[in-house]
């Protein structure tokens, strides 16, 4: 485990749920043990704050607790466009098996981009 990855697992960022949240978007596989629950407080489609629960190895700590930092700020869609080579990038790379852990993120984010628009659709007010 390289610095970078040691240093985001032992010391996380945004790793809490959120009560006010907007929406939740859900990445992984709970039955096999690698999940996220991905928690946004948005405005007018604009990212204020993200926060993640985590269940998986340090590298998915890691990964998902760079991935709250980069999306917050963003736009949905600007937000959409990160990936998770550039979460492993940031974190100076991965090891080969633990590409799937910073995809986990991306995946969440759609998930909840997908129940932003449902809830847009079925709710005007939000709108
Ligand atoms: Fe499966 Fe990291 S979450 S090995």
């Amino acid at each position: 485990m390289n610095e970078k990855v040691k240093a985001y697992f032992k010391n996380p960022r945004n790793l809490e749920s959120m009560a006010d949240a907007t929406v939740k978007g859900t990445g992984g596989d709970p039955g096999c043990g690698d999940y996220i629950e991905l928690y946004l407080k948005i405005e007018h489609d604009v990212i204020l704050k993200a926060s993640a629960m985590v269940a998986g190895c340090p590298y998915a700590i890691a990964t998902t607790s760079v991935f709250t930092e980069m999306i917050a700020g963003k736009s949905l869609d600007d937000a959409m466009m990160i990936s998770g080579d550039e979460v492993a990038d940031f974190l100076d790379g991965l090891p080969e098996t633990k590409i799937h852990c910073s995809l986990m993120g991306p995946e969440a984010l759609r998930n909840a981009a997908h129940n932003y628009i449902m809830a847009r659709i079925c709710t005007p007010s939000m709108a």
